[in-house]
């Protein structure tokens, strides 16, 4: 049976939700499912708005062909090419063979590399400002290139000012029925799925959503239609706020991420005391991880809310204990930067954690190191307190500063 959502009076979600998949993108866990959003836009003409995921190509087809109600289909317009979204679209192609594909030049290069379509005569190239008419409806195309991948668009449309803005505004987590942002607890119930969901997938490209932002700060948007998640129709300006602050690497909260890695409860010991002494001195927001047991992409993005980071690892292998070293070149690869960083390591013989946690956090950028790293040997001792307090005192200072 079809479910679909009406957007507006000419606009319909036609997408799926997923909670059946364990994983997105064979990686990230998403206890609480993803939507792949997909839009029809009525007019003169019909256009299809990206496609879904496989999985659900079956509950998209007929809620596709429920909205067209026996019309044709004159435009797919794909502004994201990845497999969740673009896995349906040569089924879309074969059931409307009238269809053409409105793509950039990456985007039909990416199609055949994907699929054994034959395209010829079916698809129009759009490049940065070209427009497509709908009848009342309009539709203006920006390139956001690597937002999240090189053929990446956004399709704004004038008539009804909404931005069809793919991975781009999305966030983990199937709809529950309602389609729109403020029929949610969004900030309670969804915004670390959002981060989490942004910091991931697109937190490596900070510039590039910075150059969407800016293109998107030209536009009169009331609506943005997302690929994953709600709809937003209302408090707009919030959530690109969110998105400006997670795409300049800034912090959200002024507060202390402790992640610490522990084989027989030591390294944990010290993490616990540290956390203590941070709230004695003042510290509000503290956020303490084992990170043997979280899986790193909520790490990933807790580390980027909070402006100071503890990092305390066992020494493994003459290196960083495997856990907290895959953490490390995670927050390396997605490009996170300006933190402030504390480091204890512990070693029985040999201790070169901190060593090695501080050579990567060099090779990042604008990562301060505050303190001296604190090294435990095997376990904490009364010895060692002062250095602890002191330590505790300086992150604290730091925060509320
Ligand atoms: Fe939702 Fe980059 O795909």
């Amino acid at each position: 049976m079809y479910c679909t959502r009406n957007v507006t009076d000419s606009i319909v979600w036609v997408g799926a939700n997923d909670r059946r998949l364990h994983l997105f993108e064979n990686l990230f866990p998403i206890p609480n499912g993803v939507s792949y959003n997909s839009y029809v836009i009525l007019d003169e003409k019909t256009a299809l708005m990206d496609a879904v995921d496989f999985s659900c190509c079956r509950q998209f087809m007929e809620n596709v062909e429920h909205t067209l109600a026996g019309r044709k289909l004159d435009y797919l317009v794909v502004n994201h090419m990845e497999p969740d979204h673009g896995a349906s679209i040569e089924e879309v192609l074969t059931r409307y063979p009238e269809a053409v594909l409105v793509g950039n030049a990456k985007t039909v290069v990416m199609m055949k590399q994907f699929f054994n379509l034959d395209l010829t005569g079916r698809t129009l190239e759009v490049k940065e400002g070209s427009t497509l008419s709908l009848g009342s409806h309009t539709l203006t195309f920006a390139m956001a290139p690597m937002v999240h991948w090189p053929e990446v668009m956004v399709s704004y449309e004038s008539s009804e000012k909404v931005l069809f803005s793919a991975d781009a505004f999305g966030t983990f987590g199937a709809l529950n029925g309602h389609l729109f942002n403020d029929e949610y607890a969004f900030e309670t119930e969804w915004l670390d799925e959002a981060r989490r969901y942004y910091t991931n997938i697109v937190g490596k490209y900070g510039v590039q959503v910075q150059g969407v932002l800016k293109k998107a700060a030209t536009m009169d948007i009331q609506m943005i239609c997302p690929l994953h998640g709600p709809v937003w129709r209302s408090n707009l300006a919030w959530f690109i706020g969110k998105y400006d602050t997670w795409s300049k690497y800034q912090p959200e909260e002024k507060g202390v991420l402790i992640a610490y890695g522990s084989m027989y409860g030591n390294t944990e010991n010290a993490a616990n005391v540290l956390a203590g002494l941070l709230a004695d001195a003042g510290v509000k927001k503290i956020a303490v991880y084992d990170v043997s047991k979280t899986e790193v992409s909520y790490l990933i993005g807790e580390s980027f809310k909070y402006s100071h980071i503890v990092l305390a690892a066992p020494t493994y292998n003459g290196g960083v204990y495997p856990a907290m070293e895959h953490f490390i070149q995670d927050m390396k690869a997605l490009n996170l930067q300006n933190r402030t960083v504390a480091l204890m390591d512990n070693g029985t013989w040999a201790p070169m954690a901190a060593k090695q946690m501080q050579k990567t956090l060099e090779e990042m950028k604008q990562m301060t190191l505050i303190g001296q790293p604190l090294s435990v040997k095997s376990s904490l001792k009364e010895a060692q307190m002062e250095a602890v307090k002191a330590l505790a005192k300086q992150i604290a200072e730091s925060v509320n500063a």
